[in-house]
């Protein structure tokens, strides 16, 4: 049996697992750092470096103590490498390769975006390639035709915000508090889908699979303040008017997050989608994309609520990689922006 520490600081979660190659969880420990970031609205790079420098080696010690294992007894350390905030990957890497230097383990790398497709796999137990896979979440909405564990090729994406951003930046006019979309989507519970007509951008595109939500967010803010009018008070907004705005604003993205996943289905004819990242623990996004599934008669796995947003869990693709001696010297760098590796 192999058995790995998987690390993951690509943004602002601190996080560790051990996993093994039968896809067993032996510990799995999250730091999130929303509590410091809550007063700006958003993460701030360099407060997010900070609090991974000072929880990294706490947290990989509590997974290795929940796991009961120490160092020795692990097959390889993995880390994600890219992409993500520079300051925030340094960390785990730098982590990943001295551990790795200490202790003549192998060090394995890991793409977050991939990971979070394979978050699919581990909960599943199924195979999940070849596989249409959507990522959707903070900084990221990417559509990938994902081959096997090492080919993941880009179809498409968003063009300007993420679907998470839109989430967090519209919560943000409507006064809900940081992060955004767990909040917004709470009360959109108690509001009406139709009561605002907001735009889809490229919806009726049949030749593109990408995304744009920079324009659903400035029909928002104008829905609340009026055109020309660039500044407003969420505290002046009546609670069904946040509510009729939020659930209008969600059943936007989520009209765009559906209809290009089934098309890019459609279109490359994998009869199999699978979602992953931080907006895929949406309730009306898991409902439609389970009606429309079911409809157009594709297989659809979407990653447990647990493992949507950033963990470490993840990682285990890179047991893919060991058992493809697809292993990493310690020159290892980071990429924060998009690469495929
Ligand atoms: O994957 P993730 O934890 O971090 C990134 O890699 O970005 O995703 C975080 C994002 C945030 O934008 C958050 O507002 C959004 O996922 N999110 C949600 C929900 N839960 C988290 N968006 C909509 N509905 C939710 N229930
Ligand atoms: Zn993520």
């Amino acid at each position: 049996m192999m058995q790995i520490l998987t690390i993951e600081t690509t943004c602002d979660e601190t996080a560790a697992a051990v996993v093994t190659d039968r896809l067993e969880v032996l510990a799995s420990v999250v730091a999130s750092q929303d509590d410091l970031h809550r007063r700006f609205q958003g993460v701030v790079p360099e407060i997010a470096a900070r609090a991974h420098v000072e929880r990294i080696l706490p947290v990989i010690d509590e997974t290795l103590r929940r796991a009961q294992l120490t160092l020795d007894d692990l097959d390889a350390i993995a880390v994600a490498n890219t992409p993500g905030l520079a300051g925030s990957l340094l960390v785990g890497l730098v982590a990943a390769k001295t551990l790795c230097l200490a202790t003549g383990k192998p060090l394995l790398a890991v793409n977050h975006l991939h990971a979070h497709i394979y978050a699919c796999r581990i909960a599943e137990g199924r195979e999940i390639f070849p596989c249409v896979g959507l990522i959707v979440s903070g900084g990221h909405s990417h559509l990938y035709h994902c081959r096997n564990a090492f080919d993941f090729e880009p179809l498409g994406g968003t063009i300007d915000d993420a679907a998470g951003e839109a989430f967090d930046k519209v919560a943000n006019m409507l006064g809900l508090p940081f992060p955004g979309g767990p909040a917004l989507s709470r009360i959109a519970v108690d509001g009406d889908p139709k009561a605002y007509r907001f735009p889809r951008a490229f919806l009726n595109d049949d030749q593109r699979l990408d995304f744009s939500f920079s324009g659903l967010k400035t029909a928002v803010r104008y829905e609340i303040a009026g055109p020309g009018r660039p500044d407003f008070s969420a505290v002046d907004l009546p609670p069904q008017r946040v509510a009729d705005l939020a659930a209008s604003f969600q059943e936007a993205v989520v009209d765009c997050l559906v209809g290009k996943s089934a098309l890019a289905v459609r279109k490359t004819g994998i009869g199999r989608l699978c979602i992953g990242g931080g907006v895929a623990a949406n309730r009306r996004l898991r409902e439609r994309l389970e009606e429309t599934a079911g409809r157009e008669g594709f297989e659809m796995l979407i990653a447990p609520m647990a493992l949507c947003t950033d963990n470490a869990v993840m990682g285990a693709i890179a047991i893919e990689r060991l058992k493809a001696g697809k292993v990493e010297s310690l020159d290892l760098d980071i990429y924060p922006g998009l690469v495929r590796h």
